[in-house]
């Protein structure tokens, strides 16, 4: 039998830096996707080929805590993705069977799309339809995060792990990552969404990203004083913060402010969807990433570039850094229109403001991941 899994990247609209602070997210599963193509093997190894790094991997599913491959070397970072889903399905008492694998990819690896759950979630997917086991997309999100969090030591919020399970064509999905409810919302129609990428990839994001994590949770502790009620930065106001200023330092303060702002953001934006008015929904987004690049301080010279050549050309309605950030994609909604000039300006005057060739992508609103065996394959495997 041979089996393949789909699983999409993503790009954030609104709700940056978010999901660990228990707000709300509004992220949309994009037409790029890693597909993986596999069998089941008789053994408990896992044969894994990656093309894009020119590797093959072989470890054992009675040995993942060791993080090494079959001959005892320890196993690539990419490597660690497919190893940390089997550890935590395990962890939950879940089947994993031994296969060969081999990974297709067109998400940009690191560059702020998801490429790391996509990765995650195609295994998952495909371990399930072997395993003969069935657990709900939510639970499946939640194992993937686990894997990345304890396994992989990116503590990541749940955002791409759930929108990679629960995409839905030409919609953008609301996610309460506090109540784990969503409802998908459409995105106008004559809206394009186009991803460029700034070219930039930094090596500390995973621990920048930590980092970051750990003073929105320093300042809840911090809040906790004179709000006791509290529990993450979700349940802070504005209006609270300013008020409470003073129990943080400066640069605390302004990550928490961040969080708290975009918050309401996304509040401001959903109800901006539902009314259909694009255009403040794309204020928002200028907003948004004001507010990362000031006050979070996740975005990069390059990508403050990219938006500002963005905001400037016609058509553009929004534009922000997208995913963890320190480089990587902006996303921009573009009306229908102007799409091709915009791409085409963007490109041009973004090489010749850095030096730097960008690529840009035309993206639609996609489907979830799934899975096709044998017979459902016919013309899908290259
Ligand atoms: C990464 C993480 C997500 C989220 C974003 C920032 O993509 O995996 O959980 O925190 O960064 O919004």
């Amino acid at each position: 039998m041979s089996c393949l899994s789909i699983a999409p990247g993503r790009v954030n609209l609104l709700g940056e830096h978010v999901d660990y602070n228990e707000g709300a997210v509004l992220p949309v599963a994009i037409d790029r996707a890693v597909r993986l193509t596999a069998e089941p093997l008789l053994h408990h190894q896992v044969i894994v080929e990656a093309p894009a790094f020119n590797q093959e991997v072989v470890f054992d599913l009675c040995q993942l805590q060791e993080k090494r491959d079959a001959a005892g070397n320890p196993l690539p970072p990419w490597a660690l993705y497919p190893a940390g889903v089997a550890w935590a399905l395990q962890e939950h008492g879940l089947t994993v069977r031994g296969i060969r694998a081999k990974i297709l990819s067109d998400i940009p690896i690191g560059a702020g799309l998801s490429s790391s759950a996509a990765l995650e979630v195609s295994f998952a997917v495909l371990w399930q339809m072997l395993g003969g086991w069935s657990v709900d997309r939510m639970t499946l999100a939640r194992i993937c995060q686990e894997a990345e969090s304890q396994y992989v030591g990116m503590k990541c919020g749940l955002m791409d792990q759930f929108v990679c399970l629960h995409g839905v064509q030409g919609c953008a999905l609301y996610f309460d990552t506090r109540s784990l409810e969503w409802k998908a919302v459409a995105l106008p129609a004559d809206i394009a969404i186009v991803v460029a990428d700034s070219g930039v990839r930094h090596e500390l994001v995973g621990s920048a990203y930590n980092e970051r994590r750990a003073v929105c949770e320093q300042a809840v502790r911090l809040l906790q004083q004179e709000m006791p009620e509290i529990h993450a930065l979700r349940d802070v106001s504005p209006a609270d913060l300013s008020k409470h200023r003073h129990l943080l330092t400066e640069s605390i303060y302004r990550r928490a402010r961040h969080v708290v702002e975009e918050c309401v953001r996304v509040q401001q934006a959903l109800e901006c969807l539902i009314k259909g008015d694009a255009v403040a929904f794309g204020q928002l987004m200028f907003e948004g990433h004001a507010s990362q690049r000031d006050f979070y301080e996740v975005s990069c010279r390059e990508s403050d570039i990219l938006v500002e050549i963005g905001a400037s050309l016609p058509g553009c309605l929004g534009m922000r850094q997208t995913g963890g950030g320190f480089g990587g994609c902006s996303v921009a909604l573009v009306r229908e229109e102007h799409v091709y000039q915009f791409t085409s300006q963007l490109r041009d005057k973004y090489f010749q403001a850095t030096g730097i060739h960008s690529e840009v992508y035309l993206c639609r609103a996609s489907e979830g991941a799934r899975v096709l065996a044998d017979d459902q394959l016919s013309g899908q495997i290259s």
